[in-house]
């Protein structure tokens, strides 16, 4: 199977690591998406495990078309009948750029065309279309005069982890709460801290990273299980193999917040990825806390200014530039904001600074050595 694993900006190099480590082949990274091969174990597996994809698409043909009769021609050939039968019900999602088309709603309506027919001239009936909840749902891509056709082997989207119930106004998207771990380098030997973590995303996300808990055991459903060819067996055992891998929390993660409310909604949800007990999170203003682990990780995501009166940001953003210079000595701290100035106030010079994206809010990941003296040392030692 080729398969086209979704992600969000910035995180496809991890993503790509992420996959070999899965077991896929051919691991080629795209924007926002990489794609791979495997059989239909590795598919259950990247849905059950994976941490940084949104959604995985089997590819089921792909060709050139120069009008949308060749459109409907090809997609009516292709055998649909290995993933549905007639009972089913399909949608077709459409993501079209090409000049052959003046509106995307219209290849949409040739492939649906093209189903139904299909069936219907191989079994007399054919299956309907259920926008929203369908067994089935084909994922369009035209680019130009290239039209790939795929399935939707996830439909709900991964980062709905199912844990999630309780979020405050500006909530992570666990994909990226786990990108940002990724992309940060932190491994479950180094205590990790986020000092603003609002709902939890981050401390829970690094927890069932150290703890191996697979992020799609929350999950009731995923969409390959209403395809004709589940193999319900085979999931069985992609669950019990890597549900056997769980471990204790190796290491601290800890999340504290200044809002008493916000401390209320991160235990819920902590409560409910099963970490009750182990990821401990407390009400502290961050610029009266103090750092005390040996080796110590903070990853954080302050808030962007939108929520802050302008006049307040500056000062905001100076103050933990401060708590972070003068009270955690010998941290790793990362920090994604909104924009360069917010990241000017903070008055630390990052070693590394990525362009992500908060939904539509183009953001920067900072990282930041907080060990100046130690480092000068590394290098006078010529380490
Ligand atoms: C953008 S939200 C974090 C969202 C979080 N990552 C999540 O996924 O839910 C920023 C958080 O910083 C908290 N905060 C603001 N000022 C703070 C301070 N001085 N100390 C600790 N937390 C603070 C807010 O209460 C808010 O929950």
């Amino acid at each position: 199977m080729k398969l086209t694993v979704k992600t969000l900006f910035g995180l496809e190099a991890v993503l790509a690591r992420e996959l070999t480590a899965l077991g896929a082949a051919g691991v080629r990274s795209h924007n926002r998406a990489v794609i791979c091969s495997g059989d239909r174990e590795l598919l259950y597996r990247v849905n059950y495990c994976s941490r940084l994809a949104l959604s995985v698409l089997v590819n089921v043909d792909s060709f050139r078309i120069r009008s949308g009769d060749d459109l409907y021609s090809r997609a009516r050939r292709t055998d649909w009948s290995k993933f549905m039968d007639p009972a089913s019900t399909f949608s077709v999602v459409p993501v079209v750029n090409s000049r052959l088309f003046a509106h995307t709603g219209y290849p949409a309506l040739v492939v649906k065309d093209a189903v139904a027919d299909h069936f219907r001239e191989k079994y007399g009936r054919r299956p309907s279309v259920n926008a929203s909840d369908p067994d089935l749902m084909i994922n369009l891509h035209i680019s130009n005069d290239i039209v790939d056709l795929s399935l939707d082997s996830s439909v709900v989207p991964l980062f709905k982890r199912g844990y999630r119930t309780e979020q405050g106004i500006a909530p992570l998207n666990e994909v990226l709460a786990a990108g940002i771990l990724s992309l940060s380098g932190w491994k479950p030997d180094s205590p990790l801290h986020d000092p603003m973590c609002g709902s939890g995303t981050l401390p829970v996300e690094a927890a069932l990273m150290a703890c191996n808990i697979p992020p799609g055991k929350f999950r009731k459903h995923f969409g390959f299980s209403r395809w004709t060819d589940y193999d319900e067996q085979l999931f069985k055992r992609v669950r019990e193999i890597n549900d056997s891998k769980i471990c204790r929390l190796p290491v601290p993660v800890t999340g504290a917040d200044i809002s008493d409310q916000s401390v209320a909604q991160a235990l819920v949800n902590i409560n409910n990825a099963g970490l009750e007990g182990m990821v401990k999170v407390e009400r502290q203003d961050f610029m009266e806390s103090r750092g005390n682990e040996e080796n110590g990780f903070l990853i954080f995501n302050p808030p962007y200014g939108e929520r802050i009166k302008p006049e307040e940001t500056e000062l905001f953003y100076k103050s933990a530039g401060n708590t972070l210079k003068h009270n955690y000595h010998g941290y790793r701290a990362w920090m994604i904001t909104a924009g360069k100035q917010l990241l000017k106030h903070v008055g630390l010079r990052p070693h590394t600074r990525l362009t992500l994206f908060n939904g539509s809010i183009e953001c920067i990941l900072a990282g930041y050595d907080l060990y100046e003296g130690s480092r000068k040392h590394k290098v006078a030692d010529g380490n």
